[in-house]
């Protein structure tokens, strides 16, 4: 990625630097440049220092973790103030508020810059996200504004906000990412397994749904996905790929947070859930076998309308999740003071990044309109969209439970929008538990003040 932003940049006319361990890529990235780039390299970290016009700005894309600490002590004997550094990797964001402290004592403005796209992105257009300090980011814009990928001509790339700002949203973005594609995965697993669709169909239905309202990255790719053939058994690769899913730990990340700001993210926090669950394999095999497929048979004919209907169903969930993550970025950047503008996180994600979607236009129309907007589903639109559609939603789950296919994500989806619409939930009862064994108390509908009751 690293190597496809200096090209990238180097393309808009900015003079370049790369730095690399590996004397091959060195020589590999200066000589792709040759002809067309200022493109420089070395292997060292002081010669590449040199390179740089001063104040510096250098940008890290190593993973996250202790990777970063190590490059950055590296650098420090060489860095003077003003120098900015940003890191470009998934990072955890209190480690960045962690970086921002250590670095600011000695006059360096660390940045913490999530960075969407994957390496196709980072070569012609990704999504950035980035936050620190606003006055050293004016100096950065013009190279990330060229370089950003560009929706109505306006660049997929704007500032987040204070501190770590940058690597929370991107946090967040991942958290979507992973709720979404657990989405598609299950509505896939419904018409594969459930309704025994064939692998041309499911594939032709996954790219009609791509021309309609559900229009994005993640529902495109899948469509690519779903036809691909591999080159020694002719069978669909799909097929053949083991479904442990692996995870790096940024929707993790995003749960645990959410659980800590006691921000419901259902779907995230079963997307989460679902990954782990798909690593158990052998445990999954022996249960298999104990618990064979349910027969169900009470099916309807007309798979046309039933594709219709699960369009919807995803269509609805999709939005639940967004609504969950901005949801959460709100709270959160009360709670950090990251001053986040929900309005221009819809914007930039709308091109370049993973969870580019139609949709995101509304929703930064919702923000623009409304700033205050409490949640997405209070949106008139973005409500009456849900109000018409949850009714394929709850036939798709009674399906699914019918048929003994699991939909976590999907339920969590309908269950967050139940509980939400709901102005009364049983909640009351788990604080009487509560009182009964622990005397904890609690508050009445009919009157103010705390109270406790001798139960037995
Ligand atoms: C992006 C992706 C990118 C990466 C994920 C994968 O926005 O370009 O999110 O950052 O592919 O980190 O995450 P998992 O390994 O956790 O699935």
């Amino acid at each position: 990625m690293g190597r496809n932003l200096l090209l990238n940049m180097a393309d808009h006319g900015f003079a370049v630097a790369g730095l690399d361990l590996d004397q091959e890529k060195v020589s590999a990235l200066e000589n792709e440049s040759f002809v067309r780039h200022q493109v420089k390299g070395s292997t060292d970290v002081k010669v590449f220092l040199g390179l740089l016009k001063k104040p510096r700005a250098i940008l890290l894309l190593v993973p996250a973790g202790n990777p970063v600490d190590l490059v950055i002590k590296d650098m420090l004997p060489f860095l003077e103030e003003g120098d900015i550094l940003i890191d470009g990797g998934n990072t955890f964001f209190a480690d960045t508020d962690r970086r921002i402290a250590d670095l600011a004592k000695k006059e360096i403005h660390f940045f913490g810059m999530g960075i969407s796209g994957g390496e196709k992105g980072a070569r012609y257009g990704p999504s950035m996200m980035p936050g620190g300090n606003r006055v050293a980011y004016e100096r950065l814009r013009p190279v990330f504004e060229s370089i950003a990928a560009k929706v109505d001509n306006e660049p997929c790339v704007a500032y987040m906000g204070n501190g770590s700002a940058g690597h929370y949203v991107k946090m967040v973005h991942n958290g979507i990412e992973y709720g979404i594609m657990q989405l598609i995965s299950e509505v896939y697993d419904i018409m594969k397994r459930g309704l025994n669709l064939s692998d041309e169909k499911i594939q032709e239905t996954f790219e009609h749904w791509n021309q309609s309202e559900l229009q994005s990255y993640l529902i495109e790719i899948t469509t690519k996905l779903l036809s691909k053939q591999d080159v020694e058994t002719g069978q669909i690769l799909i097929d053949l790929i083991s479904d442990k899913a692996r995870a790096k730990g940024t929707g993790k990340w995003t749960s645990q947070n959410a659980m800590d700001l006691q921000v419901p993210v259902p779907v995230i926090d079963a997307a989460v859930n679902m990954r782990d669950l798909s690593a158990y394999k052998s445990a999954r095999a022996m249960a298999a076998r104990l618990f064979p497929p349910f027969v169900y048979d009470n099916e309807t004919k007309d798979i046309e309308s039933i594709i219709d209907r699960l369009k919807n169903a995803l269509h609805f969930a999709i939005i639940t999740t967004y609504a969950q993550g901005m949801d959460l970025l709100q709270v959160a950047s009360n709670t950090y003071n990251y001053k986040i503008n929900l309005e221009r996180v819809a914007k930039i994600w709308r091109g370049g990044c993973i969870i580019r979607s139609a949709s995101l236009e509304l929703f930064r129309k919702a923000y623009g309109n409304n700033p205050h907007l409490q949640n997405l589903l209070f949106h008139e639109g973005i409500g009456r969209t849900l109000q018409n559609i949850q009714k394929d939603l709850r036939w798709f789950i009674k399906l699914s439970v019918d048929k003994g296919i699991p939909v976590a994500s999907f339920m969590a989806a309908l269950s967050y929008f139940d509980a939400y619409r709901s102005a009364k939930l049983p909640t009351n009862l788990i604080q009487a538990q509560r009182d009964y064994f622990g005397a904890h108390k609690y508050e009445r509908i009919d009157r103010e003040g705390i109270f406790h009751t001798q139960w037995d």
